[in-house]
């Protein structure tokens, strides 16, 4: 009798326990509650073990042969940063990217480069991809639907986080969270920054490749079109700089020369999408009553990222969908 009670009382256990494990993953999973990403790394470390496609993750953003609107348009030999090797330009890319902020008379590009790579770091980064790699990336836009959005958590559990311009964490970790890899900047949006961020500089002239040596080192220069922050707070090894090149093609061949050039959001998100398997998206695009603003402002100040008049924000914004909606990317949209 107190046998077969026992064997009950197991099987009830047993069954309970499968019950609690099996909502809790459910759980977990649909509302990516950040207390339980054991789930997560445990799918991962199976996906590591297993894996036979081109990343280890569940699904691989390089996989390009599966659509062809995505197969056109990416191109994973331009590389996203710049090393010195990378660094000699096109006439063509010359030309038009002096065309961006046309400087009147610019440094000897050469030998700005020369110099800025006896400052930061000469290495080839991230192109590592492969069957072994899971490269998780967050890239994180300033958009005001991060308020109240609580992504905090999902945020700060990928690899990777990438965020631009002013992007305060202080204060909204709940929504953006705390963590910060990459914060992707170009001189008139300097900040500091701590030792383990790195900085991406875009430069849009070759006074910005100057700018970052003379930040990091001397800072005499405390002027572009605008004042300028004369020093930088930022680990020198880790500065990074967008290369020109793929910043020419992300306009053309995946905005098709829409907007006189691409947005600080679309140029990281594009850094993301050639170094990263799988890309979660955060803070972009209008808030759930369709204003512009930013997640630490006022959403009377509506329209602070659309109307800036140098980018096609509507443009952008139906890029990114799109490789939402062809699961290239996983999009976060706020409220
Ligand atoms: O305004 P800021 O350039 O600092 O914002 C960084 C990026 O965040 C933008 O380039 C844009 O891609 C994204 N953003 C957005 N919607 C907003 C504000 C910013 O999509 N309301």
């Amino acid at each position: 009798m107190t046998f077969i009670e026992d064997r009950r009382k197991i099987r009830t256990l047993a069954l309970l326990f499968c019950v609690v494990t099996f909502t809790t993953f459910l759980f977990s999973y649909t509302f990516r509650d950040p207390s339980l990403y054991f789930f997560k790394y445990a799918f991962r470390l199976s996906d590591n073990l297993f894996s036979k496609g081109p990343c280890a993750c569940r699904r691989c953003v390089a996989e390009a042969e599966d659509d062809p609107w995505f197969a056109e348009r990416f191109n994973q030999s331009v590389h996203p940063l710049m090393t010195r090797e990378n660094s000699v330009l096109s006439d063509e890319t010359f030309k038009w990217w002096q065309w961006l902020q046309s400087e009147r008379q610019p440094a000897n590009f050469t030998e700005v480069v020369e110099e800025l790579f006896r400052v930061i770091p000469d290495e080839v980064l991230y192109m590592d991809a492969g069957p072994k790699r899971c490269r998780t990336c967050a890239v994180v836009g300033n958009s005001g639907n991060l308020k109240g959005a609580r992504y905090g958590g999902l945020i700060d559990s990928c690899d990777v986080i990438i965020r631009m311009n002013q992007a305060p964490t202080t204060g909204f970790e709940e929504d953006v969270g705390a963590r910060t890899t990459h914060h992707v900047m170009y001189p008139e949006s300097a900040m500091d920054l701590d030792n383990t961020t790195s900085l991406v500089l875009i430069p849009f002239k070759t006074l910005d490749l100057q700018w970052i040596i003379s930040a990091l080192t001397t800072g005499t220069i405390k002027h572009t079109y605008t004042p300028v922050m004369s020093r930088i707070k930022a680990n020198k090894d880790k500065v990074l700089i967008y290369n020109p090149t793929f910043f020419k093609y992300t306009y053309e061949s995946w905005l098709e020369g829409h907007g006189r050039y691409p947005s600080t959001g679309f140029l990281s998100l594009m850094l993301a999408v050639h170094i990263c398997d799988e890309v979660t998206v955060f803070g972009f695009g209008a808030d759930q009553n369709g204003n512009w603003h930013h997640y630490w402002e006022d959403n009377s100040l509506a329209g602070a990222f659309r109307h800036t008049g140098v980018h096609d924000g509507d443009r952008e914004y139906n890029v990114t969908l799109q490789l939402a909606d062809k699961h290239k990317i996983q999009m976060f949209r706020g409220r």
